[in-house]
């Protein structure tokens, strides 16, 4: 009989050890320790022991089943811990990260402004034409019927890279942006072989440069849009309604523009344009000067091989900073350029 218990007692720790997960352990603890199990048989099977054999029969089914239990705990304590352990990695997703703000990058004020502008003009039907900052003075000034002489050409107020004294098209920085209206009306007529076939309707944003002393409203270099229309009977009239129509779809539906008569070389008539904006609600309205605009004048279109008698057109340009600085109500161009994040977050 007591074979039966060493039986007993090897096949309990046997399976044991099999037991690799929760499901078999708890199908090992019915088999052998269950109420129905195989150590209560062994129990029940003491009373078919001779009476002489009980007491040790008993003894050795106590150690038996102690032995089993103990051991049916301690591998439930490591298969548990084993299961509880996770599978991979452990991250905590709520904790807070290591870096909690990014710093977001954008565009410079002027560039938004330019942007704005575009989109503007853009919609109105005006594309986008660019020329190049290194002129010669014949775009910057024949060509715009700046005649020799004229006080604008002065070697002092121009950044001329050549000797205008020596060479006969002396290279130059830009300084105004009607520079590509003659660039644009180039290319229509070369397109057109020899005459201009179709109407002009451009933007042109850009950087110009001129020699001035740096202070609040000046600067060396600084940016200007310039515009430019040619087609069948343009009037000034279509320049005014075309100004209004910016100044509204820019500054909003209570902007006024104002025409006042001045002079350039390039167009006759020619104005100074005015806007008329509330830049908060609580400041008066008030007058802020723009730019320069008029109607082509025909020496420009011959200049570049236009018929003026066919087509007419009108040209605008105005400063980009002063239009931002008008805007934002930023009181010294420097502050567009001195790189202060201070200053360039709150815009
Ligand atoms: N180019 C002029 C300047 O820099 C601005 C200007 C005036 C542009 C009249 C124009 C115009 O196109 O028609 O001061």
């Amino acid at each position: 009989m007591a074979a039966i218990l060493d039986q007993l007692h090897t096949d309990a720790l046997d399976a044991l050890a099999r037991a690799s997960d929760a499901a078999a352990l708890e199908a090992w603890r019915i088999e052998f320790l269950g109420s129905k199990g195989r150590l209560k048989a062994a129990m029940g099977a003491i009373k078919d022991v001779p009476p002489a054999d009980k007491p040790a029969f008993g003894a050795k089914l106590n150690t038996i089943a102690k032995a089993v239990e103990d051991a049916f705990t301690t591998r439930k304590a490591s298969l548990g811990s084993a299961a509880a352990a996770p599978a991979g990695p452990t991250v905590d997703v709520t904790e807070p990260g290591l870096i909690e703000t990014r710093e977001l990058g954008r565009a410079h004020i002027i560039t938004r402004v330019r942007d704005e502008l575009v989109d503007v003009f853009a919609r109105m039907g005006f594309s986008v034409a660019e020329g190049p900052e290194l002129e010669d003075d014949a775009h910057n000034f024949v060509k715009l019927n700046i005649p020799p002489g004229h006080p604008a050409r002065e070697p002092i107020d121009n950044f001329y890279i050549d000797d205008p004294a020596k060479v006969p098209a002396p290279r130059m920085l830009r300084s105004q942006t009607s520079t590509v209206q003659v660039r644009v009306m180039e290319a229509a007529v070369a397109a057109g072989q020899g005459t201009l076939q179709t109407p002009i309707k451009i933007i042109s944003p850009g950087r110009v440069y001129r020699p001035d002393t740096v202070d609040a409203t000046h600067s060396f270099m600084f940016h200007q849009i310039e515009g430019l229309c040619i087609d069948r009977h343009v009037s000034m009239a279509d320049l005014k309604g075309t100004l209004l129509h910016f100044a509204r779809a820019y500054f909003g539906p209570e902007a006024e523009i104002r025409l006042r008569p001045t002079f350039f070389p390039f167009t006759e008539p020619s104005a100074e344009l005015d806007l008329k904006i509330r830049l908060r609600p609580d400041q008066p309205v008030r007058w802020m000067e723009l730019g320069g605009c008029g109607i082509v004048h025909p020496n420009v279109l011959r200049a570049s091989g236009i018929d003026p008698d066919t087509w007419t057109g009108y040209a605008f340009g105005f400063g980009i900073e002063r239009l931002a600085m008008g805007k934002y109500a930023i009181p010294d161009i420097r502050m567009l350029y001195a790189n202060d994040l201070r200053f360039l977050r709150q815009l």
